[in-house]
């Protein structure tokens, strides 16, 4: 699968953010807030494919005072990327030993050294682990946490891998921006349809675990989680973009047009009018779902 970059995840974080569906994190706090931790006075948060960290950087202001994040990505490219990003988006850095938060939960080692920071009245202390989900993600659910978490990460996963991950889950798991499948770019061009089913049929090739559950990821993990007897919520969490992020909507139209490409289902020249209109598009909507799941 093509590796997601610094980059593109950097550009994707201000309209991630702001497209969170605010209710539900609203849930996930409050649940939160009336759980006994594992360790107490300390929130111990496991963040699935975490890239840079953006959704360490979302959450944590509104969770509690002392958090200790593990972010799990198997790109290492990406976990430098986010101590770095992290480091200037912190209020302050604090000596990894000072408060021994890390030792807390058990330290795991990796080729990016283990920071705290202070945000917004928060101590966090963030490690970074390298591993690949598709092998490792039951000895990672194993490890204590309050709650698992995940961005845009969803609609990669195959279902056969997703019905074990689901079967070895035992936490909560919040995750979010998992891709629906829903498009609206603007105004409206005679090939849309046709470019969506082609990019439809390219979110469902192989992305590191299988054949991707793409759109029906969100759906997935919903229908297997109840199945498990877990209680869970979902909501929109759509971004919609429209001159303001020029930027972003030139790279989406650039990308899917790659993607479809690959699919070879359309004439190449039908692709290259769909990708020169579309960098130009003056609004773009697409769909997200955001979920909640806890063991009753
Ligand atoms: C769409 S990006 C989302 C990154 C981040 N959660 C965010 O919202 O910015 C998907 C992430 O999953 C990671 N990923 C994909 N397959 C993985 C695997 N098998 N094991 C660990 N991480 C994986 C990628 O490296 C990438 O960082």
């Amino acid at each position: 699968m093509g590796e997601f970059s610094a980059d593109w995840l950097a550009l994707r974080e201000p309209v991630d953010h702001r497209s969170r569906n605010l209710s539900l994190q609203n849930q996930v706090i409050d649940f939160l807030n009336q759980s006994t931790p594992v360790v107490p006075g300390l929130m111990h948060i496991t963040d699935l494919g975490s890239g840079t960290g953006s959704n360490l950087r979302a959450l944590a202001p509104h969770f509690g005072a002392m958090q200790c994040w593990t972010l799990v990505d198997y790109n290492s490219n990406l976990l430098r990327a986010a101590r770095t990003t992290l480091l200037s988006w912190a209020d302050g850095v604090l000596d990894s030993n000072t408060p021994n938060l890390i030792g807390e939960l058990g330290y795991c080692s990796g080729p990016v050294e283990p920071l705290v920071i202070t945000k917004s009245m928060k101590t966090i202390a963030v490690q970074f682990r390298c591993a690949d989900l598709l092998a490792d993600y039951r000895s990672i659910l194993n490890e204590p946490a309050d709650l698992i978490t995940a961005a845009a990460f969803f609609d990669l996963v195959a279902e056969p891998w997703l019905a074990a991950f689901c079967a070895a889950l035992t936490k909560p798991l919040y995750t979010v921006l998992t891709y629906d499948g829903k498009e609206t770019w603007g105004p409206p061009n005679a090939l849309d349809a046709d470019v969506l089913r082609a990019f439809h049929a390219h979110q469902s090739t192989n992305k590191g675990f299988g054949a991707a559950l793409g759109p029906r990821g969100a759906d997935r993990l919903q229908s297997l989680l109840e199945g498990k007897g877990y209680i869970t919520a979902c909501e929109p969490s759509p971004w919609r973009m429209d001159y303001h992020d020029r930027t972003l909507i030139e790279q989406l139209a650039m990308g899917t047009a790659s993607a479809v490409r690959e699919m070879g289902m359309q004439e190449t020249s039908v692709i290259d009018q769909w990708e020169q209109t579309r960098r130009q598009a003056s609004h773009c909507e697409i769909g997200h779902i955001d979920l909640f799941a806890y063991p009753a």
